[in-house]
């Protein structure tokens, strides 16, 4: 069991219950619709790594999980709290739910441990020394240290998005949600973010993950989602989707992501 997971104090109705359960999800932008019918579980301790093509709704899913998009129909609960109820304490919900996103949206004007304390001191309510101690074990843990100090502006974006990460921890989630964390990052410093990913997973925590990074979702991932067009297209344990996909489209999709650089050539 994660070590950040069994931290938490928040109310967690029925720990054995998914982290995530989603059922006949649908959202739409005016005429556009965008989630179509989608079905996704995640347990705790699991790791999911959800993929497809540019505007499927991956981000769209995430956003509609802690409730930055509002679906039209369907249900959802994450960490216990039932998000279309209308009554939601949303920032209730939202304490559970760490988010990192592929821009790493910390503030600039803040210190990289000062990015890590605020939340804690105004959601979580602790004491300045409480939270300087968590957000530095944190930032122990993705390796970030001796740049407390130093302003977002100073770091690299892998080191950026690893402040993120370490940020987000620091709030003792249940549940990370990742939306393409690597993809705004150069290729050098992409593998110091996953290593830390694949870290967070060994440990135990329940992860969802948006993705291109195919050999990380086939070796951390328990299980891979294949969306296309709104709609869950296939779905299975990650070696099995990403080795032998079974739906035409996995198929299309799997390799030109793995074969960026190739052609089409006309008959
Ligand atoms: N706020 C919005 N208003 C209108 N349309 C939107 C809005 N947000 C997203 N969309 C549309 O919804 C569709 C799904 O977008 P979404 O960002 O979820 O895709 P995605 O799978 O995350 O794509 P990518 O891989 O490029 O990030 C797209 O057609 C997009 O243009
Ligand atoms: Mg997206």
């Amino acid at each position: 069991m994660s070590t950040f997971a069994t931290e938490n104090t928040q109310a967690t109705p029925g720990s054995q219950a998914p982290a995530v359960s989603v059922r006949g999800l649908n959202k739409a932008y005016g005429d556009l619709e965008v989630l179509r019918g989608i079905d996704l579980t995640v347990h705790p301790g699991e790791v999911v790594c959800l993929i497809g093509p540019s505007g499927s709704g991956k981000s769209t899913l995430l956003r509609c999980l802690n409730l930055l998009e509002e679906p039209q129909s369907g249900d959802i609960t994450v960490s216990g709290f039932d998000v279309t109820d209308p009554d939601i304490d949303v920032d209730a919900m939202r304490r559970n739910v760490g988010m990192v996103f592929q821009q790493f949206n910390l503030f600039p004007h803040l210190t990289v441990l000062e990015n890590c304390t605020v939340s804690q001191v105004k959601v979580l309510k602790r004491s300045n020394a409480e939270a300087e101690q968590t957000a530095m074990t944190n930032l122990e843990r993705v390796g970030l240290v001796e740049k407390a100090q130093q302003r977002p502006g100073q770091l690299s974006g892998g080191q950026q998005q690893r402040v993120a990460i370490a940020r987000a921890l620091s709030m003792n989630p249940d549940l990370m949600l990742f939306d393409e964390p690597t993809s705004a990052l150069d290729p050098e410093t992409v593998g110091d973010v996953l290593a830390i990913m694949r870290t967070l997973a060994n440990e135990g925590m329940t992860m969802l993950v948006v993705t291109h990074e195919m050999s990380f979702a086939r070796d951390v991932a328990d299980r891979v989602v294949f969306m296309d067009g709104g709609v869950v297209v296939e779905e299975g344990p990650a070696r099995e989707v990403i080795g032998s996909p079974k739906h035409e489209r996995t198929r299309s999709f799997l390799s030109r992501v793995l074969n960026p650089t190739k052609v089409d050539t006309p008959e």
